[in-house]
């Protein structure tokens, strides 16, 4: 059984990868600190997959602990590494903790995978490389814009790293860009766990549904879109998982044509906030509690994929859509309600 060492896999796109990794016959071992995230996660992996994952809890921002961890491992074909703080609007106000944080941890990574020499490397990273572009859909050679935040460049500056690393190194390598990941898995055993007050949009709807938050407020309603709300590209967390595990299969079969390679993972189609609530509102048959609001500083106005290059490469196809987002989402939030009222 091959065997996949994935970092930050007790996270919300981790733990789904982990998932979908095990039911595509990989056997896989988790590096987590642990310091934004409880090994919660991977005890839902296991009731979903009967698999228990080993979690590594090292700091991968320590080299030695990082490098023993790889030289207990030395079988790996791949690295998946999720791995980094990835909060906006923290990033805003600790930039230094950011770069600190999620380059150090890259770097000491890159070091272990060109040390023992492992072939494949999977990098976690953001349509928000692309910044304010107005080229809709976004295509994967659109120059990449301005980042709006100190989180979104360490994103940028990640993958120029591991452009860097790639010319020089064997190790084949793709970058995935996230468009915007929510949804839970069907079990409802595995979710979003925001830390605090949630920032992001689906977990803001769910947990004002169920009566965790008052309202929910939309950032903006005048901008240039068909309602006059923000559009994004909502893409459900089990179909980015599987997309990891299409890039490594598709590394492993030595189908990639060349040494680095970048996918987008969205659906390629746009929904605006309102159709959004609205898409909850359907699947949950309640009335959500919003009100209309001003803008929110450093967002994007609009941004969707094009995902063509995934589709045809990888041979991913994104299966959701964004009433089945919701109905996930929704399903983990009541999940979590009855687990507190249970214990
Ligand atoms: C979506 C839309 C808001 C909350 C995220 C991550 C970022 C990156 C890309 C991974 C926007 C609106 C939100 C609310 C609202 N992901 N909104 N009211 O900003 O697109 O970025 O995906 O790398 O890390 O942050 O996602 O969910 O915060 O916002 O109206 O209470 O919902 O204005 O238009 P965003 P989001």
């Amino acid at each position: 059984m091959q065997k996949v060492l994935v970092t930050g896999g007790c996270g919300y796109i981790g733990a789904h990868t982990i998932v979908d990794l095990i039911n595509n016959g990989f056997d896989v071992v988790n590096v987590d600190n642990n310091i934004r995230s409880t090994t919660k996660l991977l005890d839902g992996v296991e009731q979903i997959t009967g698999k228990k994952v080993r979690n590594y809890k090292v700091d991968l921002c320590n080299l030695e602990d990082t490098h023993a961890v790889f030289h207990e491992n030395r079988d790996i074909v791949g690295v998946i590494h999720f791995a980094a703080l990835k909060s906006v609007g923290e990033s805003v106000h600790e930039p230094l903790l950011y770069f600190q944080n999620n380059l150090t941890s890259l770097v000491n990574v890159l070091k272990c995978v060109k040390e023992f020499n492992i072939p494949n490397f999977v990098f976690s990273s953001s349509c928000s490389v692309y910044g304010n572009t107005t080229a809709l859909p976004v295509v994967e050679e659109t120059p990449l814009g301005e980042a709006q935040s100190p989180y979104a460049r360490t994103k940028q500056m990640g993958e120029q790293i591991i452009e860097d690393f790639s010319r020089v190194n064997t190790t084949q390598s793709i970058l995935l860009r996230y468009f915007n990941p929510v949804g839970a898995h069907p079990s409802a055993l595995i979710g979003e766990l925001p830390l605090g007050k949630p920032d992001n949009l689906v977990p803001v709807i769910t947990q004002t549904a169920i009566g965790k938050l008052p309202k929910v407020t939309v950032f903006g309603t005048n901008f240039n879109t068909r309602d006059g709300s923000c559009i994004r590209d909502y893409i459900h967390v089990t179909d980015i998982a599987n997309a990891h595990t299409k890039a490594l299969q598709y590394l492993l079969d030595k189908r990639n044509t060349a040494n680095l390679e970048v996918f987008n993972l969205g659906t390629g189609t746009g929904v605006t906030v309102l159709e959004a609530i609205k898409a909850f509102e359907k699947i949950s048959g309640m009335k959500l509690n919003y009100e209309l609001g001003e803008p929110r500083p450093g967002d994007v106005i609009a941004i969707y994929a094009n995902n063509t290059k995934a589709r045809e490469k990888l041979g991913w196809e994104p299966k959701s859509g964004i009433e089945d987002m919701m109905r996930t989402a929704w399903q983990w939030e009541v999940a979590l309600r009855d687990r507190v009222l249970n214990n």
